[in-house]
Formats: C-alpha cells, structure tokens, sequence
C-alpha cells in the first residue's frame, strides 16, 4: 500500500470507496467476466468523475499557497473544467475556465447545455477562446492566469485534465490503493484492467499504484485522444514523474503504459458507429450510462476486444467508469432514431 493520505495533503471531497459492481448482463453477452468500478458515481459534486478524486490533492495545495481562484483549460464541453467548478464551489473559491473548441462536433446547443452549463451554475466564469486539443501549456490559459492577477486574485493554475501537474497523478496511484482493500475485502482479484485515456494522470497513477503491487496486472488504456503517441509519451511522463514523487521503488518501464489505439473513433470528441453502438449497449445491458468522448470508447474497446477473444476467457476484467455522462445531450444528434 501507498498509503499516499498520510504523506500528501488531501481534501475530501468525493464518497470513496467507488462501487465496485458485476455487470451481469454484459458479462453474460461477452462471455467473459466484467465488474465495473464506478468514478462516475462516486462523487456529490455536480455529477461527479475522476477529476474530482485528482483535484483532492490539487486543492488541498491551492488552499495551503492561499490561492482564492482555480484557473483550468479544457474544450467546451470538458468533464474536468466542470469538476474544478465543482471543488472551487465546494472550497469556497472562485473559478476561471477557457473553454476551447476541440472537437470538430456542430450542434447548436453544444455550448449551452451539459457541462458548460453546469459549470456556470456553479458560479465559474467560462471563457469560449482558443482551439486544438493539445496538453501544452496554451496562451490563451496563461491570459486567464494574467487576468486573474491583475484583478487582484491568487490564482491557481490546473492544467487540462489536472494531468500535467506534479500532483496529477497521486489520485489514481491511490486508487490502486483504494481496489486492492476492496479487493481483499471482496476475495477479488482484477487481473485485467480497462481505462479510458486522454491527458494521461488516470491511467499514470494507475500504472504507478499498480506496479507498487505485488500481484501483476494487465493495464488497457484506450486512447481516446486519437493521437496514441502523444497519449503514450502524456502516461509515461506523468506515471514517472508520479513514481518519483512518491518514492516508488520500482521504475515505470515502457512496457508498463500500454495504449489501445483503435477505439478512439475518427477524432477527439467525435464518436463513430463502434463508440455508439458501445454506449446503447452498456445502456441497454446494465443501465450503465457512458458518453461519446470518452468512456463509450473505452467501453467500444472493451467489448471489441472481448468479441476479439484477446481478453482471457477465465479474466476477471475491471472497467472503471471515469464519468462523463453531462455531455450526452450536446450529442443528441447521435442517438437520433
Ligand atoms: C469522462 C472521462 N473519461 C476519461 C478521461 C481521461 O482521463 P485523463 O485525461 O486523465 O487521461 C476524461 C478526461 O480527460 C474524462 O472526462
């Protein structure tokens, strides 16, 4: 165990442990074992996802510098500008977020409802500029930062996704923490583990809290960034910086970040007829809710590759469910008919 709670300063926000839960009927279907463990659900915070379970390190930093404003990039519809409007309500702080276009979908309430809306509610202040998904530090946040300054403010600087940050990654490498209790608890064991993945802290965490144990397991994430190398290169350095930081006493070896390319549809946040059919399916099947973006192609993926038989028939596979679920209604248009 990392037993990172006693070494970081951590503010609890979320309702953790996440359900762990057998998806019956899917498993059923593809004939192969598959429990969900459920990020999207696990929080009280505006719907929740697994940025909140990183940004419980984030914050407590943000609050111990004595910053008063949470400053994050994302596109229009991010799940994670939506979790830092959630953690800065939640903390009493105020919230800055540019909104970019990154994902080449035309709908007319695309900046309207869904996360976009939700993370007005909340009192943030949501800025439509710039475009390009791209986890570099990007002018248009720097400008955000400036402005927040120069109003007077302390801001706080999250990157996308909370990804790039030197606490990025503590969230999931304490998840790895989280299910081995539930595990052992449960008499489980997941050998095969499936994630979506973009920025790249979820599944670096994961890699690091993973290789800290000493049962081995497979580790999928499904790149959902339509650019698997950059994806890999974004896991590799987090997961190793994250080892550093923690003081693991193993290295992150290449062969421990493994990225699935070919679920990520045509683009980022563009679904194909595999992303769709994924989503009716967990919805159909369990009642399991995922959307276009991220979690309907990591759930594409998983039953591809079970329908492929490159999942062991005798796994017991763990799907984490990341969240997500608020940008459906911007992708109305998809599920027509
Ligand atoms: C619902 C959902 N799933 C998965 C991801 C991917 O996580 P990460 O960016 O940490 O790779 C994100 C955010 O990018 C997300 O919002």
């Amino acid at each position: 165990m990392l037993n990172l709670d006693d070494r970081f300063p951590r503010r609890k926000l979320a309702f953790f442990p996440s359900p762990l839960q057998p998806l019956g009927r899917l498993s059923e279907r593809l004939g192969v074992e598959v429990w969900a463990k459920r990020d999207d659900v696990s929080s009280g915070l505006a719907y929740g996802g697994n940025k909140v379970r990183k940004l419980e390190w984030l914050v407590a930093d943000a609050i111990e510098q004595g910053c008063d404003t949470l400053v994050s990039i994302g596109g229009v519809q991010s799940n994670h500008t939506r979790q830092v409007a959630a953690v800065a309500a939640a903390c009493g702080l105020k919230c800055r977020l540019v909104q970019e276009h990154w994902a080449e979908w035309e709908d007319p309430v695309y900046d309207k409802v869904g996360n976009i809306l939700l993370s007005r509610l909340m009192g943030a202040k949501a800025v439509l500029e710039g475009e390009g998904y791209s986890t570099a530090v990007k002018e248009t946040w720097e400008r955000a930062l400036d402005e927040v300054r120069r109003e007077g403010g302390t801001p706080y600087a999250i990157p996308a996704g909370a990804s790039d940050h030197p606490l990025g990654g503590l969230g999931y490498a304490d998840f790895a923490d989280e299910l081995a209790r539930q595990e052992e608890a449960q008499g489980l064991f997941f050998d095969t583990v499936v994630t979506a993945t973009c920025t790249g802290s979820t599944q670096a965490g994961m890699a690091v809290g993973f290789k800290g144990q000493d049962r081995p397991r497979r580790l999928i994430g499904i790149d959902t960034a339509a650019n698997a190398e950059m994806t890999r290169a974004a896991v590799t350095k987090i997961a190793r910086a994250t080892a550093e930081l923690i003081g693991l006493n193993r290295a992150i070896e290449d062969e421990d970040v493994v990225i699935e390319p070919r679920f990520c549809g045509p683009d980022y946040g563009v679904p194909d007829e595999t992303t769709i059919s994924a989503i009716r399916m967990a919805a159909e099947l369990e009642a399991m809710i995922t959307d276009p973006v991220y979690e309907g192609k990591s759930m594409a993926g998983l039953i591809a590759m079970a329908e492929a038989g490159e999942l062991d028939k005798g796994a017991k596979v763990l799907y984490v469910h990341l969240g997500g679920a608020p940008a459906l209604d911007a992708y109305h248009a998809a599920f027509a008919g």
